[in-house]
């Protein structure tokens, strides 16, 4: 195969070199694009634009495929543990037993959090998004950590990967408490990292807490579906502040911004409200979907459709498989259940979803499950965060230790071109 693209601008050809992934996916390399040609390329939503060389995950979205540092989606989710998962993503390598428990240990060191972050997390109404109380303290956790600013070293770096591992569930499960107005706890340093989180949300105030295997064991696998997805919206958020070379809190609190909205993260909140929205409206699921093929009306059926995936979502297969078996192990019966069902077949058979390719994404079951563990909706998306974060980390390291450029697009200017300024009496 040839190693150069070509192409023509104004009669005038050039030549641009190919870059070959691991894969055989093939980039242009338009480095030096502008200054040979004085043209930029134009790719709105970056649909088509390669941002980086990435060694973490890999995914084909026309064949449903998903791999993290080479590992199958199915095979993680089926005999790994997040904490694996997270050392696997971060450092490239499945951990030895040994490198798992220093791990452990060493995030278990940090998972104090300061008093003050208490305070913080105190003053806010209990109104408070769970999402924007999130970025904010992952945020105000630089003020206390001021040695994680300026890292350099790996072994900076790992101090502060560990810090923020180690305080995030914390934090997540502290927006909960404070929205149900409960006293701030501290984590079980006798539980595992999933099975800690859950008592950090759900355990009373002097009363014991013993996690339930299947819901930690679906908490766990969740968490591993949402760990990575190379550059959607939240990690290409994370990269371009970080190659500011801000710090990783702050990097990874403008991820949370990012996946907060309801095109990202924030879908698997937006498809309970939708399920609950029709089971109110009568439950006639035809009627919805009539609405979102309508392209008068903004309607969107939620949790359809994936900007990469074109046939089906791995990661939602796997899901949906665990739906059914934790709502019947918890024997939990939910008529939103029977419409999301509903919903997805209906989808699958009409015209306009199979046209565009249209199918259930992860976060179309990952709410039902969430919902069935007893998850506020508005939390459903900060458990998410949690599950992205050694995504967001991984990617992070990556590109401080590959030393990539400060992120920077270029525009098409289509403004006014240049006039003169009117003083205000003669406007
Ligand atoms: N319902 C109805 N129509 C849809 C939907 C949907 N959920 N998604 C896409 N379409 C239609 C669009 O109207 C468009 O139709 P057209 O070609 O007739 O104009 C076509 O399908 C292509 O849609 P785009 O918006 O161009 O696709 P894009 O790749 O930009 O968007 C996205 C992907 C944002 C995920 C979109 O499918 C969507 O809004 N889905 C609902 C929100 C959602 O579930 N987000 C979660 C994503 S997964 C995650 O973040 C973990």
């Amino acid at each position: 195969m040839s190693k150069v693209a070509s192409i023509e601008i104004e009669g005038k050809s050039f030549e641009l070199p190919l870059v070959v992934g691991s894969e055989n996916e093939i980039g242009i390399d338009i480095k030096k694009l502008r200054a040979e040609t004085g043209a930029v390329t134009f790719d709105p939503g970056y649909k088509n634009t390669g941002a980086c060389e990435s060694a973490i995950t890999f995914l084909n979205g026309e064949e449903g495929v998903l791999r993290y540092r080479g590992y199958t989606i199915e095979e993680l989710a089926a005999k790994a543990d997040f904490l694996e998962v997270t050392y696997l993503l971060i450092f490239g390598e499945l951990p030895t037993q040994e490198q798992l428990q220093k791990f452990n240990e060493d995030i278990l060191q940090h998972s104090q959090v300061d008093e003050g972050m208490k305070k913080i997390v105190n003053s806010f109404p209990k109104s408070t998004h769970p999402m924007g109380a999130l970025a904010s303290v992952t945020s105000a956790l630089t003020a206390f950590h001021p040695e994680t600013l300026n890292v350099e070293t790996e072994d900076e770096m790992y101090d502060a990967i560990v810090k923020i591992l180690a305080k995030f569930p914390t934090l997540a499960a502290w927006t909960l408490r404070r929205k149900n107005g409960e006293e701030l706890t501290d984590r079980d340093p006798a539980l595992g990292y999933v099975e800690s989180l859950l008592k950090l949300m759900f355990g009373k105030t002097g009363e014991s807490y013993e996690p339930d295997a299947i819901v930690t064991n679906a908490l766990d696998k969740l968490l591993i579906l949402h760990a990575d997805h190379e550059q959607n919206c939240s990690t290409s958020t994370v990269r371009i502040v970080g190659s500011s070379q801000a710090s990783l809190f702050s990097s990874v609190s403008a991820g949370i911004s990012a996946l907060w909205g309801p095109l990202h993260g924030g879908a698997n909140q937006a498809v309970i409200e939708m399920l609950e929205q029709i089971k109110a409206d009568g439950g006639d699921t035809t009627k919805y979907i009539d609405k979102a093929k309508d392209k008068k009306d903004p309607f969107r059926l939620m949790g359809f459709g994936h900007r990469v995936y074109k046939n089906f979502d791995p990661r939602a297969r796997i899901i949906k498989k665990s739906a059914d078996e934790v709502l019947d192990q918890l024997g939990v019966e939910d008529p939103v259940l029977e419409i999301a069902k509903g919903l997805e077949k209906t989808a699958l058979e009409d015209q306009y979803f199979i046209d565009r390719k249209l199918y259930p994404n992860v976060d179309f079951y990952s709410g039902i499950i969430y919902k069935a563990m007893g998850i506020p909706t508005d939390m459903f998306t900060v458990m998410f965060a949690v599950g992205r974060l050694p995504g967001w980390i991984a990617q992070w390291r990556e590109m401080r230790l590959k030393k990539e450029p400060i992120g920077r697009p270029r525009q098409i200017y289509v403004g006014e071109n240049k006039r003169e300024f009117k003083a205000i009496e003669n406007r």
